[in-house]
Formats: structure tokens, C-alpha cells, sequence
């Protein structure tokens, strides 16, 4: 096992248990991607055990002070981990997250539940040393049909280049078609061999939730639509129509999918392979006007009309959309980005909606379901910012 000495400012931090080591942190030791390092203090304290790696997080740290890290320690964290999904995962629901990273003590590693199939998300490569414990505990408790495995690499890291061990399946098969799964006894089709994306935002479940009963009789419009999961879930709730908007012909295929896998008529629920600007635009100008409209944008995205940051874009977007909204029409207006407080963001929206002229009520104010739960110690763990407005 490796050592490393870390200077007083990450000693104060993983006191507090915070999980990251950062390279300007390290004072001793080599950093080896992928080994077990004991984490000290100067003075040679333990203040716990973690994975090295050399990309913009230096140590993840599995264990806060004295005390080893093994498979037993490890299937611990995911025991702990499961209890809590048995409690707040409803009956009809087999899609959700089983372990949100950093907040569950797995710093780097995701893993999210699809039916009988598990997708393993690990921020970085170094993490794989973790996959034959993860892989066990799987079999062992939850006797998937495939463990598949699959990076999602932060902006801040710079290391581009192929990955080891390499994205696929871990164990089990890949499934040769869509996985259905059930979210609040509504179906959608996913691919967890395709993951981290696989087809379903799990962390919007309680989102959907609460609006189930606000739909019945509505039109809306779901801009960023992604595979439609607001759209058909809309529908099963009763609204009169729904158009979906996506740049991704692709994606809205699998949106009209889900229709279909929910036995939903496509009779008054439109596609539209568009940028979502550009069909704002349109609709102010035909006079189209929606009752519902869904503004759930990435965090970034290159589109035709040059790069969308929601920081920067979101007044300009809650305008758009403003203007296309009926008098006591709602807007949900959503943020996946971490780094932006709730505050921050909802000065954005409001920024918008002056623009437009509209005044409007907030009736939510919302974030991730319990399956994503955000440790205190964590200030990025809370990063889902969801907004609920009627304009008058
Ligand atoms: C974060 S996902 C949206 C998730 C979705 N709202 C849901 O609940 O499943 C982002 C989606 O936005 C789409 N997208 C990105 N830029 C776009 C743009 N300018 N106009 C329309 N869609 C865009 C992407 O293709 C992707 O499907």
C-alpha cells in the first residue's frame, strides 16, 4: 500500500470527511493511478484510505480515517447503499440509482438499475480496481442478467484517450434490443450497455411524480426531449397533446418508442428534429401557444446555432419560452449543472421571464429523488435545481 502525505488544508477537509485529495494537495508520495494509497497527515495520522489517480482528483478517498478498505468494507457501503433504494424506491418503479457516488461513500462511482441489468458509471479508469468487488456484491444480491460498465469524464479532466479496462460488459450479456423498464408503473425503453446515458433520467422520477396530476387536458411542449420520458409521461396523465423537440433524430425515435411501448396513439403527440430555439421562434411567430412547457436543457451542448452553456443561455431560453405560453400556463425550468446554485439559477430564470414580461408564480421548487441522495459533507451533491412557474 502506498503513502500519501497530504498538506493541512486537505487534512482539515477529510476531517470533515470530504472524499477528493487534490494534486496540489499532495506534500510526499507518487501518485499511481489506480493503487491504494493510507492518506496522512505531517505528523503521520491516518486520516484514511483511498484510490490514486493522476487526472484533476488526486486521491478518492473510500475510508475516513484508521481502518482497511477490503471487499468486506466495500459491500458494506453498497449494503448501505441498497437499504436505502428498498425504502424510497416505489413498488412499481425498476429503474433508479443504487449508488450515488461520492454521496454513498463510492467516491467516482455510479451505478444505476435497469430492470435485470446494471450499468457501472466510474468517473475515471483508476476506479476499475473496485469492478471485481462491485461485480460480486451484484451477482450476489441482485443476480442481474449483465453488469455493464461505462465512463463518464468530468470537464475538468484533461486525460482524452482510449480507456482501460474498455466500456462493455462486465458480466452476463448485453441485451440485443431495449430494455423496458418501469418508472411509477409507466414502461421506457433503455440501453444499460450503452450507459453513462442509457435512455432515462432516473433523477427526474419524483419530478414526474409530483405533475402527474397536472397534466389532464393540457398541450405541452417538452423542448430537450431527449427519449420523451416528460412527454409520455404527460400523456399516460391525461394531456390533450404533447410535442417533443430534440436536435437528435435518434433520440425522439426512441421518445416515439415509449409511446408505443405505453400503447399511446401518436394521433396528437408530435416529433420535431429541431433546435429548440429556432422552434420557439416559430411558434411565436405562428401564434402557437402551450399550456405546459418542459425546459430541461444539458448543462452544455454544441447545436447549429453555436454553443448553449445554461449559464449563459437560460434568461434567453425562459423567454422564448415565456412568450409561447398561455396566459396561466406553468413553465418548468430545470439545471443539472452543479456548479450553479439554486440561487444563481433561479436569478436566471427570473432574468428571463422580466424579459418576456411575464409575471409569474413559483409553485415548486424541487431537486433529485431519495435514490440520489446528497451527503452533507459534499457541497456538489445537490445538483439538480428544478423550478415550477404559472404565468399570469
Ligand atoms: C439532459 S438531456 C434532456 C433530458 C430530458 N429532458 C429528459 O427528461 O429525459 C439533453 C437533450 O437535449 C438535446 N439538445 C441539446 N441541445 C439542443 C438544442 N439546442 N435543441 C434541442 N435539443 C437539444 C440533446 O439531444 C439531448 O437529448
Amino acid at each position: 500500500m502506498r503513502s500519501l502525505t497530504v498538506n493541512g488544508y486537505s487534512a482539515k477537509w477529510l476531517g470533515k470527511q470530504f472524499p477528493w485529495v487534490y494534486p496540489k494537495e499532495v506534500v510526499k508520495g507518487a501518485v499511481k493511478a489506480g493503487e491504494w494509497a493510507t492518506v496522512r497527515e505531517g505528523a503521520g495520522r491516518v486520516l484514511g484510505t483511498g484510490v490514486l489517480d493522476d487526472g484533476w482528483i488526486a486521491c478518492r478517498v473510500f475510508r475516513h480515517g484508521d481502518g482497511p478498505v477490503d471487499e468486506a468494507w466495500i459491500h458494506g457501503l453498497l449494503d448501505r447503499s441498497a437499504a436505502l433504494r428498498d425504502v424510497v424506491v416505489g413498488p412499481d418503479t425498476d429503474a433508479y440509482r443504487l449508488v450515488n457516488a461520492e454521496n454513498d461513500g463510492l467516491p467516482g462511482i455510479r451505478i444505476d438499475w435497469w430492470g435485470h441489468h446494471a450499468t457501472i458509471v466510474l468517473d475515471s479508469p483508476s476506479l476499475a480496481v473496485l469492478l471485481p468487488w462491485i461485480t460480486g456484491w451484484l451477482e450476489a444480491n441482485r443476480s442481474p442478467r449483465g453488469v455493464h460498465l461505462a465512463y463518464r469524464q468530468d470537464p475538468r479532466d484533461e486525460r482524452r484517450g482510449a480507456l482501460h479496462p474498455e466500456p462493455g460488459v462486465l458480466a452476463g450479456f448485453a441485451p440485443t434490443g431495449d430494455v423496458k423498464v418501469r418508472e411509477r408503473g409507466i414502461t421506457y425503453g433503455v440501453r444499460p450497455h450503452e450507459g453513462p446515458d442509457v435512455g432515462l433520467y432516473t433523477d427526474m422520477r419524483e419530478v414526474r411524480a409530483f405533475l402527474e396530476p397536472t397534466w389532464a387536458g393540457t398541450s405541452v411542449l417538452n423542448t430537450f426531449a431527449y427519449t420523451g420520458a416528460f412527454s409520455v409521461s404527460a400523456a399516460m396523465n391525461g394531456a390533450a397533446e404533447t410535442v417533443s423537440v430534440d436536435l437528435s433524430a435518434k433520440y425522439l425515435e426512441r421518445a416515439e418508442q415509449n409511446f408505443v411501448f405505453n400503447e399511446l396513439s401518436l394521433d396528437t403527440h408530435d416529433f420535431l428534429v429541431e433546435d429548440t430555439f429556432k422552434a420557439l421562434d416559430r411558434f411565436r411567430r405562428q401564434g402557437r401557444m402551450f399550456d405546459r412547457i418542459v425546459l430541461d436543457p444539458p448543462s452544455w451542448s454544441h447545436g447549429p446555432e453555436g454553443m448553449w452553456s445554461a449559464k449563459k443561455d437560460m434568461p434567453r431560453l425562459v423567454a422564448a419560452a415565456a412568450r409561447v405560453t398561455e396566459p396561466g400556463g406553468w413553465i418548468l425550468a430545470c439545471s443539472n449543472q452543479g456548479d450553479l446554485s439554486p440561487r444563481d439559477f433561479r436569478g436566471l430564470v427570473l432574468s428571463g421571464l422580466e424579459r418576456a414580461g411575464r409575471p409569474a408564480q413559483s409553485l415548486q421548487v424541487a431537486s433529485q429523488g431519495p435514490d440520489y441522495p446528497a451527503l452533507s459533507t459534499f457541497p456538489e451533491g445537490r445538483y439538480l435545481k428544478v423550478t415550477l412557474w404559472r404565468l399570469l
